[in-house]
């Protein structure tokens, strides 16, 4: 021979480790983005994409896929055939109707939980061991659907829920009071959606319960308005966000992108993740909505049981009876 040649030439390359794979389901402005910021974060070693728009879905994954010399060793591929998604560790669903300005989550119910009706059985059956993360609006609804049409156990099927509305809420925080928003700890719990309940009792700062927190003025800075502007702009955040361009993209793709890792690197991680609740002390039952939530290798492992204050419980009953009556509305 003449040729230099390696031990391994024409061997497959064999791995260390096997590579955990994810599945996006939707080619969109939140799935491209997703898989984008899931690469570029490492927090995946594959990523699949999946859409019915074999163009689209090409061209996002051409497209993503000429950058990874810049990041991490990982793969991209993209296909209008679901076979793609076959045997993947963690399937994303982001495939559904698109919230024009002026509609309210809810509005896309109908159409959304007929597309997952479709679609998500055949994904549970070429990947059956997966997590399967519900990320498409009402994302409450979709997934309570999803846990009924797929008879997985509860925590196989979770949505992404209020994960972003949360960092929304601490970004708003931080701003105001002038600290880095990861010493800031706040929760959005219930729907994601309009009946969403900010938990303010719980917030702190640095370890500072927030309703102790001192302004300047040495009085507390997060007054009823204060708190009651926070809330709005927390709820009406991806209402103005569509109104400008059209879409969310980038912060849902870091929120998810997180709970992405939480489970593939078994981080026991709390999240805010949509899951079926039944509490008897809450009063809540029969409905898919956030809390506090242990996310790890099993999906959405066990929730915590955060103390919080009457009008905040009353607020989450109101929001679970939103979420279950849009359920209902659609058969399920
Ligand atoms: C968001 O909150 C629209 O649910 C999407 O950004």
């Amino acid at each position: 021979a003449t040729q230099p040649s390696s031990p391994s030439a024409g061997q497959p390359v064999s791995l260390p480790r096997p590579v955990s794979t994810v599945a996006i389901v939707g080619a969109g402005s939140v799935g491209a983005t997703l898989a984008y910021a899931t690469l570029v974060r490492g927090a995946a070693r594959r990523v699949v994409l999946y859409d019915i728009n074999r163009a689209k879905v090409t061209a996002e994954a051409a497209d993503i896929g000429h950058g990874i010399e810049f990041i991490s060793q990982a793969t991209i591929e993209g296909s209008d055939d679901i076979e793609i998604c076959r045997d993947a560790d963690l399937v994303v669903f982001t495939a559904g109707a698109k919230q024009h300005p002026g509609q309210s989550r809810m509005d896309l119910a109908a159409t959304t939980v007929g597309l997952v009706k479709k679609v998500l059985p055949t994904l549970v059956d070429i990947a059956p061991h997966a997590i399967h993360m519900m990320v498409t609006n009402p994302v409450d609804v979709v997934t309570y659907a999803a846990q009924k049409i797929t008879g997985l156990p509860p925590n196989q099927v979770f949505g992404s829920g209020t994960v972003l509305d949360s960092s929304r809420l601490r970004f708003l925080i931080s701003r105001e009071c002038g600290v880095a928003v990861q010493n800031v700890h706040a929760y959005v719990l219930g729907e994601h959606g309009d009946s969403e309940v900010p938990m303010w009792s719980s917030a702190s700062i640095g370890g500072v319960p927030l309703l102790e927190w001192l302004g300047r003025d040495g009085s507390p800075m997060f007054t009823d308005a204060v708190r009651e502007r926070l809330g709005h702009d927390v709820v009406h955040a991806a209402y103005s966000i569509i109104e400008g361009k059209g879409a969310t993209n980038y912060a849902v793709g870091l929120a998810v992108t997180r709970i992405i890792e939480a489970v593939l690197r078994n981080e026991h991680r709390v999240l805010p993740v949509s899951t079926r609740i039944d509490d008897e002390f809450l009063g809540i039952s029969d409905v898919c909505l956030s809390m506090p939530t242990i996310v790890d290798a099993h999906g959405a492992r066990e929730r915590l049981g955060l103390p919080m204050s009457t009008r905040e419980m009353e607020q989450l009953r109101g929001s679970a009876d939103h979420i279950r009556a849009a359920a209902r509305s659609l058969g399920f």
